[in-house]
């Protein structure tokens, strides 16, 4: 394949949040973006964004948990798009509770859709990646890897995601693909939306606490977290592999 020729990126997640900018951003790049969600309808607005900008997308409607819609999407996307040799594994839910409340369909929910999820769509993707001798695969990770009180479910998923995608690297690189991790710190979106509805906070007031925890002293956009992922899916980064950035508005360990 020439670069010339438009690359085609999968999304997961996509209807809302940092999924959308991501798809939106992607197709500014030029890709044909699957902007895939649970819901096919719900990933409507995300389309018609791309569409209106001038750019290629496909609504895809599948829950990434499940081996035979992810099977089903993939191959539906390989024939309407062309192949898929960009993966960014954004799908994602909170199951937040303290470790003596939490349930174990808290713990199974969250470890299905990120784990297994970022699992099923990478290992649906990868074939098509090797065939082309090239592949961008980008996982969203969290701060919270590092350890948050609430989310041992969450912690352990994205700090997960982060060994699954130096593995990737590892695996994949001689075919020309890379794998790297996003761990973004708090950007306003629906989810943290509703973690400020959790704690019993207004929106507005939870983000401006946690500005003030914030080196740069602003939360973060869902597009800061587009801009890190178009680096690491871009034609140009093709040395860059097996790495955890955190887009966090400052430092963390
Ligand atoms: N917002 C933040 O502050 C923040 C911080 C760190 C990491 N993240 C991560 O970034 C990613 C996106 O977060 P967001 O804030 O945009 O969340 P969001 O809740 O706004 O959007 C998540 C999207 O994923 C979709 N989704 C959920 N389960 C799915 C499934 N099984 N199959 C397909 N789609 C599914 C939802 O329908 C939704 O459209 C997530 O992986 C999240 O964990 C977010």
């Amino acid at each position: 394949m020439s670069t010339t020729e438009q690359r085609v990126a999968i999304v997961t997640g996509a209807a809302r949040g940092i999924g959308a900018a991501t798809a939106v951003r992607l197709a500014a790049e030029g890709r044909a973006v699957a902007v895939l969600d649970l819901d096919e309808a719900a990933c409507a607005d995300t389309v018609e964004k791309i569409t209106a900008a001038g750019g290629k997308a496909l609504a895809v409607g599948c829950d990434v948990s499940d081996a035979a819609q992810v099977e089903a999407a993939v191959a539906r996307v390989a024939a309407e798009l062309g192949a898929p040799t960009v993966l960014v594994n954004n799908a994602g839910v909170l199951r937040d509770n303290l470790l003596f409340k939490m349930s174990d369909t808290d713990w199974d929910t969250v470890m299905n859709v990120h784990l297994r999820g970022a699992f099923l769509m990478s290992r649906a993707c990868q074939k098509h990646m090797v065939d082309a001798k090239f592949g961008r695969i980008v996982n969203l990770s969290s701060s919270s890897a590092l350890g948050n009180r609430g989310q041992a479910n969450y912690a352990a998923a994205k700090a997960g995601l982060q060994g699954f995608t130096k593995t990737l690297a590892i695996e994949l690189g001689k075919f020309g693909v890379t794998a790297n991790a996003v761990a973004p710190g708090f950007i306003v979106t629906d989810m943290t939306a509703a973690t400020a509805e959790r704690v019993g906070m207004g929106f507005e007031e939870f983000q401006a606490a946690a500005a003030t925890q914030i080196p740069v002293q602003r939360v973060g956009r869902p597009e800061d977290i587009a801009n890190a992922i178009a680096f690491f899916t871009g034609e140009a980064a093709g040395f860059v592999s097996g790495q955890v950035m955190y887009v966090a508005g400052g430092p963390l360990n």
